[in-house]
């Protein structure tokens, strides 16, 4: 990358992934970031507040503003109970009460100024429901031109986690989702194919646990509480990146095969929710990250949590 750190606002409903991701973003020295605004998803707005106040304690950050946004989709007002990153969103790791104050703007308005104010084009970062977002765009429209890129986790381009077709982040607001990502900024999508792809080895997550640096033994005990069995004959325990990997395409995005597809959101019947990746069409509108090399990816992650050390 070039001298000055690429500047971003991050969406997050912090579960643990999004904690993953957090971590590695505040940890990565190519990057800045500017804000961070909460959403409904994984857990309540108001638990996602504290849970990003808290990584951001670990990792020992800056005055980074943060902002509740969404409690509610745009249209529909049913959530899914429960999930896998527990009832507090980040597995029940005991972590030290926050002095952190949430902004006292909305996320939407938090974004707006962050985006406006930038001397610089800003990246954002959308690891959640995309409610803020679509909000953003509709009530700002002129921020588009002042956004360089989006990274886009959310969607799949085959099974879904919530449904038998739709992933979680746009099953939880579709409408949001269509309206995002036929928006006029780049966008690069993280389909939901890669979170089995994208994981570290039990012995790094342990080794980070043993970890005197908070930030470290954080993404230690964020990876435990992520691990499931590979597929292999070996079936070694490893811990998931999940939307870590949507960050780590962002810094390395030579690690992934990426191709412009048409990517339509369906809002209708048994497939609501669904995002189709049209490998058909001519149409050019997304660009979509198919393929990874999945070590070289989670050695970046790696080497990055391994910097907060340094
Ligand atoms: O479907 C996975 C996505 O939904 C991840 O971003 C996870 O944190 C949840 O937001
Ligand atoms: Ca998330």
């Amino acid at each position: 990358m070039s001298g000055m750190p690429r500047r971003l606002a991050i969406d997050v409903d912090t579960g643990t992934d999004d904690a993953l991701a957090l971590l590695y973003a505040l940890g990565h020295p190519d990057l800045e970031v500017l804000g961070i605004s909460c959403v409904t998803g994984n857990v309540t707005v108001d638990q996602v507040v504290i849970n990003s106040c808290n990584v951001l304690d670990a990792a020992g950050a800056g005055d980074i503003p943060i902002a509740a946004g969404a409690v509610q989709p745009l249209l529909e007002r049913a959530r899914r109970e429960g999930g896998s990153h527990g009832p507090d969103g980040l597995g029940g790791i005991e972590l030290p009460q926050t002095s952190r104050q949430r902004s006292p703007v909305h996320a939407v308005e938090l974004l707006h100024r962050l985006i406006m104010d930038s001397p610089e084009p800003v990246t954002l970062v959308t690891l959640a429901p995309k409610t803020n977002l679509a909000m953003l765009l509709t009530r700002y429209p002129e921020v588009a031109a002042s956004v360089d890129q989006m990274i886009f986790m959310g969607g799949s381009a085959s099974e879904g986690n919530t449904t038998t077709v739709a992933e979680f982040n746009v099953w939880q607001d579709p409408e949001a989702a269509r309206c995002v990502i036929e928006s006029s900024i780049p966008t690069t999508m993280y389909p939901f194919e890669l979170f089995s792809r994208l994981a570290v080895s039990q012995g790094v997550a342990d080794r980070f646990r043993a970890h005197d640096h908070p930030a470290i033994r954080l993404a230690g005990d964020l990876l435990h509480r992520r691990r499931t069995s590979t597929h292999g004959p070996s079936h070694d325990q490893v811990g998931l990146l999940g939307d870590a990997g949507a960050m780590v395409l962002l810094t390395n995005p030579e690690l992934f095969v990426i191709r412009e597809l048409p990517v339509h959101v369906n809002l209708d019947g048994i497939g609501r929710g669904q995002t189709v990746v049209d490998h058909q069409s001519r149409q050019r509108r997304t660009a979509v990250a198919l393929d990874l090399d999945a070590a070289q990816a989670a050695s970046a992650f790696v080497k990055v949590i391994d910097g907060y050390a340094a």
